[in-house]
């Protein structure tokens, strides 16, 4: 692995050059004004992969956005990981509060990234994340250093629900089949305190929409005497909460695990700092659950959370109106045992019925996707704990974390195999918003300790 860590060092500066060139490709999964240049993203991927040495390179169309898939068969009898990723982005609006352009990569030192971070859409969920494990293959194939079979499948529809990787997996049962999911986009606490991710969240999306009367009414004329949907919607969205932060609607608990205390203890250990939080976020007081710390919240407690409303007038000025429509998107974060079509309907049976009858309710079920956890007595979770004590001199603590990536339970469900989520990003490093950045320390820890997971997972597998 010597020769591996070297190649590694040598090759620093390529492999930010073409992490950069990745990021320039708007590869937005959410608006069909993209498509070919999600393709494009996935062409470059797939070229990269062949160039670090993955055999059988090839991109898949689906109904939706293309998968990419590489592999590298050394040995039958050795164990196969699959590298999952995305090569996807979530749009970068607002453009506004960008302060370099979101496909136009800026090196920038920031106080959590002396060494710097790459700011750009993408380069820490997931290009930046999922390009350390090209780059590790590359210098583990250079150096005939492969402990085990790898296998690659990044796909281009993560940040819009994997709507079409169930059925691609269903068909390619033979290609994809392995012991286990190595996945690198979830974050670590601290660039000194390294973690690895035991649990994710699931989700359940859904848009609204309140209609009263058929069209905008002028709002002095019939004000007062009408249901105005946007003021309703208001009114029912506040009603989903009560004034400890517990969710409304009926039987939304039911199938939650609550964690023994022994657990809660053992997560709120954690090195985390509130001060540091607030002040990071620029937030006065934090607000969740009451009953809950703020680790727990964000974690280990379902959610509802409102990500946009619209309607009426909302041009420049004042336009004297009372809107005939109301819309709002909103999401509620599922863990263990939650179901996300059940708590879709629990959703939209409530929401339904707590609407006064001057309006109508359209509800509409977007996305969705279990929540997961993964063990940590598996030899598996123990390869991940030895590779980043290496790499960071330091044994990683394990953390749920609050976001989600269907395949996890997918995979589990469809394979009954397991994943390992071993991120490298931290959870200040702005995804979803502007000025997403990597860290390059972390882009280079991911890439150099890539390799030693293999190692150490070969190496338990076999002294099983
Ligand atoms: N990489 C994130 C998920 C994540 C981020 C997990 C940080 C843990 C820590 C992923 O790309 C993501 O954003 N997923 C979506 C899921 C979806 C659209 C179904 C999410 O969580 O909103
Ligand atoms: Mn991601
Ligand atoms: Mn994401």
């Amino acid at each position: 692995m010597k020769a591996v860590q070297q190649y590694i060092k040598k090759n620093k500066k390529r492999q930010l050059d073409e992490l950069i060139e990745f990021l320039k490709i708007p590869s937005i999964s959410n608006s069909p004004v993209y498509k070919k240049d999600v393709k494009k993203a996935a062409a470059y991927l797939k070229d990269r992969m062949k160039e670090a040495g993955l055999d059988k390179t090839k991109i898949y169309p689906t109904k939706g956005h293309p998968i990419v898939y590489g592999e590298k068969i050394i040995d039958q009898k050795l164990p196969t990981v699959l590298v999952y990723g995305h090569y996807d982005v979530q749009p970068p609006d607002p453009l506004e509060l960008w302060d370099s352009g979101p496909f136009e990569p800026v090196i920038k030192k920031t106080k959590l990234h002396p060494k710097g971070a790459i700011f750009a859409r993408g380069a820490c969920d997931d290009k930046g994340q999922l390009y350390m494990h090209v780059k590790a293959f590359e210098a583990m194939n250079v150096n005939n250093e492969i402990p085990c079979n790898i296998k690659f499948m990044i796909e281009g529809e993560e940040e819009v629900g994997s709507a079409n990787l169930e059925a691609f997996c269903k068909k390619n049962r033979k290609l994809l089949q392995s012991d286990m999911v190595l996945i690198s986009d979830t974050s670590i606490i601290d660039n000194k305190v390294p973690s690895v991710t035991i649990g994710l969240r699931g989700l359940s999306y859904i848009e609204v929409e309140v209609t009263g009367p058929d069209k905008d009414l002028h709002s002095g004329v019939y004000g007062g005497a009408v249901a105005n949907p946007i003021n309703v919607l208001c009114d029912m969205i506040a009603s989903l909460k009560d004034k400890n932060g517990k969710i409304n609607i009926p039987n939304f608990y039911k199938n939650v695990v609550n964690l023994s205390k022994k657990e809660r203890d053992l997560m709120n250990k954690a090195p985390f700092s509130i001060t540091k939080y607030k002040k990071g976020l620029k937030i006065k007081e934090v607000m969740g659950e009451k009953g809950y710390t703020t680790l727990e919240r964000a974690s280990i407690r379902p959610t509802l959370d409102v990500n946009g409303i619209w309607g009426g007038y909302t041009g420049e000025g004042a336009k004297t109106v009372l809107p005939s429509k109301a819309y709002a998107k909103i999401s509620m974060r599922l863990v263990p045992d939650q179901h996300p079509d059940k708590i879709t309907k629990l959703f939209e049976k409530h929401f339904k019925s707590i609407a006064p009858k001057g309006v109508s309710v359209k509800v509409e079920p977007h996305h969705g996707g279990f929540p997961a956890v993964t063990p940590t007595n598996t030899l598996e979770y123990k390869a991940a704990h030895l590779a980043m004590k290496e790499s960071f001199g330091k044994a990683p603590i394990p953390v749920r974390g609050g976001g989600s990536i269907p395949i996890v339970s997918m995979f589990e469900k469809v394979f009954g195999v397991k994943s390992v989520l071993m991120g490298f990003g931290l959870n200040s490093d702005d995804i979803h918003s502007p000025n997403e950045h990597y860290g390059l320390f972390n882009y280079y820890k991911g890439i150099e300790t890539i390799p030693l997971f293999f190692k150490h997972y070969a190496e338990l597998k076999a002294k099983k």
